[in-house]
């Protein structure tokens, strides 16, 4: 029996390490050269001490001043003593630079170039390496754009076990990698990526789930409800709702999977609106007209949002003057054609 250890650091680089049975997860961070922190090794100092997002684990031994009883029931825990009893997901303290745990470039190869309208297209890759590149379902990939010295960062839209890469590209006026996809992307190409990055993923499922999802931000949301659908952990036994947002009719891409999940995952439901009054959507508007007290669950709800920063303040304003703050507000804004995406967690 082996398990999946993703270490985050700060840095939004992600790595993964295997631990065999009864290994701590130092030592299989060691195994791999990847160089946590540690003073001790003995659950002493507290040096090591990092936060669990998801997964099980035996803490191991280890006194007070190294972690609290108070730390330890929030999540923190000791990578020199605990043992995996599941994959699971860490919060390291400090940088990938400073663990000499960079991220990995891959070299991905297009496979398929779609469009849904002149400003969406769908980009599926393959890579020889596949189960090289772990990733969380949320994180993102930084592109090489061929030709240039551009990089753009892109979700993947795809869960972390499909054989392809899947992401979803919103083109902008004169941007670098809409002038690639346009004008010389081809079947066949090669893209270098880097990554895994971010700290937008899925978290194991405690509490009902919000969703809200503002244009191509419903790429990173597509990938989690993958990663459900394929009954991976976490599984949730608890409703997952998704509001998906779009300024225009010919923004709304995906709606097929939308239905898709629908159909397989028992307690997912999902709405969409557009913004533009001429639209044919029976749903007019933005996404925070659409949610319901029920999807709020009195603020026992994880919410995820993925989208524009004009929507992350949007729905900020909106839980304040609700009065209702979710346990967990995880969000990630994103702007077209910018190099890199903002990853954040608020506790609201
Ligand atoms: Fe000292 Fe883990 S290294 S407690």
């Amino acid at each position: 029996m082996s398990y999946q250890i993703a270490l985050s650091f700060e840095d939004g680089i992600t790595r993964f390490v295997t631990a065999n049975a009864y290994e701590t997860v130092a030592d299989a961070a060691y195994k791999s050269r990847i160089n946590i922190p540690f003073d001790c090794r003995d659950g002493a100092c507290g040096t090591c001490k990092a936060f669990c997002e998801s997964g099980k684990y035996d803490g191991g031994d280890y006194i007070d001043e190294a972690l609290t009883e108070d730390e330890a029931e929030k999540g923190f825990c000791l990578p020199c003593q605990m043992v995996p009893e599941s994959d699971l997901v860490l919060q390291i303290s400090g940088t990938s630079e400073m663990a000499k745990a960079g991220a990995t470039t891959f070299e991905a190869t297009i496979t398929e170039l779609s469009w849904f309208a002149d400003n969406t297209a769908a980009l599926t890759l393959a890579v020889d390496n596949r189960p090289d590149l772990k990733f969380l379902p949320g994180q993102y990939m930084n592109f090489a754009v061929p030709g240039t010295d551009t990089a753009r960062s892109y979700s993947f839209s795809s869960g972390p076990s499909a054989s392809e890469l899947r992401f979803l590209i919103r083109t902008a006026p004169d941007g670098a990698m809409t002038t690639y996809l346009k004008e010389r992307a081809a079947v066949g190409d090669t893209l270098p990526l880097t990554g895994p990055m971010g700290s937008f993923f899925l978290r194991d499922i405690k509490r009902p789930l919000l969703m809200l999802a503002g244009g191509t931000g419903i790429a990173p949301l597509l990938s989690m409800l993958e990663a459900i659908a394929d009954g991976g952990e976490p599984v949730s036994a608890h409703p997952i709702h998704l509001i998906y947002g779009v300024t225009f009719d010919k923004d709304l891409v995906e709606l097929d999977k939308l239905e898709h999940y629908a159909s397989v995952i028992d307690t997912f439901t999902f709405d969409y609106c557009v913004a533009d009054q001429e639209s044919t959507a029976g749903n007019k508007g933005y996404v925070t007209q659409y949610i319901q007290s029920e999807h709020l669950n009195d603020g026992d709800v994880d919410a995820y949002l993925c989208g524009p920063p004009a929507m992350v303040d949007a729905v900020r304003k909106y839980w304040d003057a609700q009065g209702i703050a979710p346990t967990n507000f995880y969000y990630e804004r994103f702007a077209v054609g910018s190099a890199a995406s903002a990853t954040a967690k608020a506790a609201a």
